[in-house]
């Protein structure tokens, strides 16, 4: 498996895999720290194009100035492994010049959705996400990008900017991946201390609630988010951000739960931000 550095690698390699072997490419963005959700990414990737580009990049402009950009998990051996493992055929790793050369004045931003739901509580990060996204798919010119529901704010902005910026990307969007008990995995879980980790659950136990009221026929939100929360209040050390029901593609608030609605969640536990959540079958 190649590493390339540089954005002409990128875009040099993707043509060729075109030109030579008449291979879709397909583009797996992460920021490193893979886990088994990273795997099944590039599983699906491989499952369907000719060629998967994984890339690695821990984006700065995506993190506010009290987050956690400089301690974020940085694995990069280990990465390149697992990548391997799942049959991807180069890993992008660029450095930060290399996606913002100096002088960097052009970004990216989806006006209304970035401020919903994770980007209400952390101002500018979607505009980071789209930014380093559009790079991305412009330097690979893949034919296919694969996402993690997990991340389901970031999947709506994503679908907006490709739709309103007309790229020829498809975006594919993979299921949530748990952890035995329902701990939705995270490279931020690598963050968790014992007591802690137990805590999480607390966000997977009240998507799954959500879930089975929805199931046996419960269509209020009110309800809906009034069960999340008691939930949550059972756990009085993790903190909530949000509950919310929105509707998937604007991420505004709906009234009743609908099949395609989303239900999402985002709480602390310790200094450890996390996110999940269930899509209204
Ligand atoms: O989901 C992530 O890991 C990041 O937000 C992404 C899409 C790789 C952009 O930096």
């Amino acid at each position: 498996m190649e590493i390339l550095h540089t954005v002409e690698e990128l875009r040099r390699w993707s043509r060729a895999m075109r030109a030579q072997a008449g291979a879709t490419v397909g583009l797996v963005p992460t920021m490193g720290a893979l886990h088994a959700g990273h795997a099944s990414l590039i599983q699906a990737a491989v499952a369907k194009c000719g060629k998967v580009a994984v890339s690695i990049f821990v984006n700065p402009t995506q993190f506010g100035p009290h987050e956690d950009y400089a301690r974020y998990p940085r694995t990069f051996d280990a990465d390149c492994a697992l990548a391997e493992a799942e049959g991807a055929h180069v890993v992008f790793a660029p450095n930060v010049d290399e996606m913002y050369p100096a002088g960097a004045a052009t970004f990216v931003d989806v006006e209304g959705l970035s401020e919903r739901l994770d980007g209400k509580s952390r101002p500018g990060h979607f505009r980071g996400v789209a930014t380093v996204v559009t790079k991305l798919l412009i330097a690979s010119e893949a034919d296919r990008a694969y996402f993690g529901q997990k991340d389901a704010a970031q999947v709506a902005v994503l679908r907006r900017m490709v739709t309103d910026l007309r790229l020829a990307t498809e975006l594919v969007v993979c299921p949530i991946v748990r952890e035995p008990d329902g701990l939705a995995l995270s490279s931020r879980n690598i963050y968790l201390n014992a007591e802690e980790r137990a805590k999480a659950l607390t966000l997977s136990r009240a998507v799954r609630l959500v879930e089975m009221l929805v199931a046996a026929g419960e269509r209020h939100t009110e309800t809906l988010i009034a069960a999340a929360r008691a939930v949550f209040a059972d756990e009085p050390e993790v903190r909530v951000d949000y509950t919310e029901l929105v509707n998937w593609d604007s991420l505004e608030p709906v009234d009743t739960a609908m099949p395609g609605s989303l239900f999402a969640v985002a709480a602390w536990v310790g200094t450890t931000r996390l996110i999940d959540n269930a899509v209204i079958g």
